[in-house]
């Protein structure tokens, strides 16, 4: 009889350790680079453990930049490889990647595109629904701000400047009071990284003119484009820039700001945490944030950004991917990302949520940015777009071509594209 019983324990517990195994499932997750704060994404997946014992969560994390990982992320999923159940991707990416047969549409797991997107800032509702379903979860918004040292500005009466023109003025006097050789009046992205489409958008949507019409047609101002890439060499010229900037990237602003070695930086929503929170920072307190000074004659534009959590075509754990995407795109996880990163919110309301008004004051008055912001072309054939566009801008701030040059580049380059 006890025989019996205990032989009846041990099939019930080897049963039991069974139905436990069949229930773990691993879910990978592409985490993007070090600017998508895979640290904080990481403790999310670790909340998500202990609410959801039968799952367990991998990361893996990518190069740098928006288009290093694009590039990886594409040779994976052409690759139909099935590694990866989730991924993170930039707000440029979803058309290409749904169109591509790499995502998962998410409707039959979330509900539909109308009712999903709803409570999301419009920018990403629109960005993450392509031919009408849910391509991707929005992760974190972001935009491009002018950073700058407030205490500078302050010792010197300086306003905030409102044009490029009153921006050179204000880092010559600067820099001419501060007598330091290596004071940058401005830091922007002119490496030919994802980041360098803004930086040839800024100026060239900054004197009212579109780069594209809702179908996606190129617009091309030309004689628009060839002012804005000349009032950055401009910029160079006068010494406000640094000779160099076709080589700066995203993470050299970022820490020749936070080394005190730039007055005005335009970067994007992370670069606050860094500026304020990094212990190597000397900025500590000494940073303000202001909208991006317009050409003169023309009005304020700022390039938005963002990053989007996708499940895999591939993936053979849609179901739980699903449920953990939900998850990471939450009031809960905006708002963890917002105090924890300076990481935008996706939703509006969650702004002016007291903890995160605490944690990153300027935040209060964001939503109205990302609201008011420009994005860049949503195209299936954003690689090329975002190819033909950074390689040129960097080219031309590089002096190796001409700004005319470049922009009949572009123009003759994305006519076939973007159409
Ligand atoms: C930021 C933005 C992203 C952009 C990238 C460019 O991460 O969120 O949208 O493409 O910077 O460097």
């Amino acid at each position: 009889m006890k025989r019996r019983n205990l032989m009846a324990i041990a099939m019930a517990a080897t049963m039991l350790t069974g139905l436990a195994q069949a229930q773990q499932t691993t879910l990978r997750v592409f985490s993007g680079g070090q600017n998508q704060r895979p640290d904080l994404m990481r403790q999310l997946f670790d909340q998500y453990q202990s609410a959801n014992p039968g799952v367990k969560i991998d990361i893996e994390t990518g190069g740098a930049t928006s288009e290093l990982q694009r590039q990886y992320l594409s040779t994976v999923l052409n690759a139909k490889d099935s590694a990866i159940d989730i991924f993170m991707i930039d707000v440029v990416n979803p058309a290409q990647y749904f169109s591509s047969g790499w995502i998962e549409p998410l409707d039959g797991y979330l509900g539909s595109a109308a009712n999903v997107m709803k409570p999301y800032l419009p920018v990403y509702a629109s960005a993450n629904v392509v031919d009408g379903k849910v391509a991707a979860m929005p992760a974190f918004a972001d935009s491009m701000f002018m950073y700058y040292r407030k205490d500078l500005l302050t010792k010197y009466g300086i306003a905030e400047p409102k044009t490029w023109d009153e921006l050179a003025a204000a880092s010559k006097k600067i820099t001419a009071g501060e007598g330091k050789a290596d004071l940058q009046g401005l830091s922007i992205q002119g490496a030919p990284i994802e980041g360098a489409v803004c930086t040839f958008l800024l100026p060239y949507w900054s004197q009212g003119k579109a780069f594209n019409d809702a179908s996606g047609k190129m617009t091309l101002d030309k004689g628009a484009a060839v002012k804005g890439l000349n009032a950055w060499l401009n910029l160079v010229d006068q010494g406000v820039m640094k000779k160099n900037i076709a080589e700066v990237k995203t993470g050299d602003t970022v820490n020749e700001f936070k080394a005190g070695q730039v007055i005005f930086a335009i970067n994007w929503g992370f670069a606050w945490d860094r500026f304020q929170g990094d212990k190597d920072s000397t900025v500590q307190g000494k940073v303000g944030v202001m909208p991006l000074p317009a050409m003169a004659g023309g009005k304020s534009a700022t390039c938005i950004g963002g990053w989007q959590w996708a499940v895999s075509a591939f993936s053979k754990s849609k179901q739980e991917a699903a449920k953990l995407v939900r998850f990471l795109s939450s009031p809960e996880s905006a708002k963890f990302l917002a105090v924890k990163g300076s990481l935008m919110p996706v939703y509006p309301g969650t702004y002016t949520d007291a903890d995160v008004v605490k944690a990153v004051p300027w935040f209060k008055d964001a939503a109205a940015v990302v609201v008011a912001g420009q994005s860049r072309p949503k195209s299936e054939r954003y690689g090329e777009v975002s190819d033909v566009i950074r390689t040129t801008t960097s080219a031309v701030l590089a002096r190796t071509k001409t700004a005319a040059a470049g922009v009949d580049e572009i123009e003759s380059r994305l006519r076939r594209v973007m159409r």
